[in-house]
């Protein structure tokens, strides 16, 4: 199978070129001017830019969570990626009580086989730290092709300081990453108890009970155990100033801090909490939605590079049924999360790009370039000659209005409902497949089920 991309503008971390782009098979195999190659499809991207299909390196799918599961399998979840322009998925994976990390990557995997429908790795999140899991993180970055490693500070799951330290030391060896969601506990147990004795217990003290110095000193220590190690650290769904600041600190002083953050802490707030009918239960995710201050510093922080990649955290919940059911009378019991996967690309350029708060380029490295660099996704992420062919053909004119039914994820709502964007895939191509299409109204997955693969990543090399 080939196809001839014509006339396109192919967009870098760097700038723009206009060229022809070649694919046989699942690679890009030529680039150039006034290609003439004999094809099975042609492209006629005219007018159009040629992306670099999009990574999300932070979803949950199938993830069992607070008395349920995230409602994305990999079908359904990798559909609504394809359908948004993502063509490649790292997702958590849980490891079990007992379990090795390579048991529970075996079985995460098995989740994937036949139903994954775009590429996909995965990140191991070590919550039960015997000594030979951490010895394991050896083989995990050298033969597993898993070298980050996911760990809570919060959740019953958390694993403690010590634990941390351990395995920074042991992925400072060997090319790997922590990646930390990085919230204090003691300062939320001591918030709920208060909460919970006034009787606030509607979804806005959600908000109220993570505040955002419990990031704030959550990531100091986290930095902290950096400078002890000399290792390196990747802060997950950043969401507060403060914890941006943090974060920025330690960059000013040369300490391999790095950090991602979400759609929903760019655009949206903590007014959500307070939308009528339990509708704030929505936006119950962790950590929660801060202020516009927050959001504003957050796209510095993007622009400026103190933040290198934007994940979406999806993990999505019904609202009718899961949402407003477990958390009716206490918003700690509304399951944490909601779902993103389909609407990181668009969001990104219309309310990023389009609005003049980062460039072009820039969504380039932070969704697909720089993700794969920080992820040792060494095939994906750009649009050169060797690469595999994961491609977007964008319409930057495109406009369409955000609704949950004319998406794909298996969920009843969309947070960002109502989002009038401007600028939508036409095309999306996984290693040369075509895999979506816009149809004139909506986005349409025209892919193969099972077609997408395990991706083995590479040790990290520096960013
Ligand atoms: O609320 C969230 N973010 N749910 C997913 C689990 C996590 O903490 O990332
Ligand atoms: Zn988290
Ligand atoms: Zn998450």
């Amino acid at each position: 199978m080939s196809v001839l991309f014509k006339g396109g503008t192919i967009v870098s971390a760097t700038g723009r070129t206009k060229a022809d782009v070649y694919a046989e098979g699942d690679r890009i195999t030529a680039i150039g001017s006034n290609l003439d190659y004999p094809a099975d499809e042609v492209v006629d991207a005219a007018g159009k830019y040629l992306l670099p299909g999009a990574i999300d390196p932070h979803t949950h799918i199938s993830m069992p969570f607070m008395g349920t599961h995230a409602q994305d399998d990999y079908e359904s979840g990798t559909v609504a990626a394809a359908c948004g322009g993502v063509t490649t998925v790292v997702d958590f994976d849980l490891q079990q009580k007992g379990e090795t990390l390579l048991e529970a990557i075996e079985r995460k995997k098995s989740w994937a086989e036949g139903k994954a429908v775009v590429d996909y790795s995965l990140h191991p999140a070590v919550m039960d730290p015997r000594p030979e899991v951490i010895e394991e993180v050896k083989k995990a970055c050298q033969e597993y092709g898993t070298p980050s490693f996911k760990i809570f500070m919060v959740y019953d799951f958390r694993v403690d300081d010590a634990t941390m330290i351990k395995l920074l030391e042991e992925t400072k060896k060997y090319g790997g990453l922590v990646q930390v969601h990085a919230e204090n506990v003691y300062i939320i147990q001591h918030m709920n108890e208060v909460l919970e004795k006034a009787g606030k217990l509607a979804p806005y003290y959600h908000a109220v009970s993570r505040p955002n110095i419990a990031e704030e000193e959550a990531i100091a220590r986290a930095v902290k155990m950096v400078e002890l190690t000399g290792s390196r650290i990747y802060i997950v769904h950043l969401s507060s100033k403060e914890g941006l600041w943090k974060v920025k600190e330690a960059r000013d002083r040369g300490i391999d801090v790095f950090a991602e953050t979400c759609p929903q802490y760019l655009l949206l707030d903590e007014e959500r909490y307070k939308e009528p009918d339990f509708n704030g239960a929505k936006y119950v995710m962790s950590p929660p939605l801060r202020t516009a201050e927050s959001n504003a510093a957050l796209w510095q922080g993007l622009k400026g590079g103190d933040l290198q990649v934007v994940a979406t955290d999806h993990c999505p919940f019904d609202f009718v049924g899961k949402k407003d059911m477990f958390g009716k009378d206490d918003y700690k019991k509304i399951p944490n999360g909601a779902p993103g996967i389909e609407t990181l690309l668009i969001l990104l350029h219309s309310e990023g790009v389009v609005k003049g708060r980062i460039s072009l380029e820039r969504m380039v490295d932070v969704l697909s370039t720089g993700t794969a660099r920080m992820f040792g996704l060494k095939d994906k992420g750009e649009i050169a000659v060797g690469k595999d062919a994961d491609i977007v053909v964008f319409d930057p004119e495109q406009k369409f209005t955000i609704t949950q039914s004319k998406l794909h994820m298996n969920v009843d709502y969309t947070p960002f409902e109502g989002f009038e964007i401007t600028g939508m895939p036409q095309l999306v191509y996984s290693r040369g497949k075509k895999v979506a299409r816009w149809n004139g109204e909506q986005m349409e997955f025209v892919g193969e089920v099972g077609r997408g693969r395990f991706v083995k990543r590479e040790p990290f090399e520096g960013f």
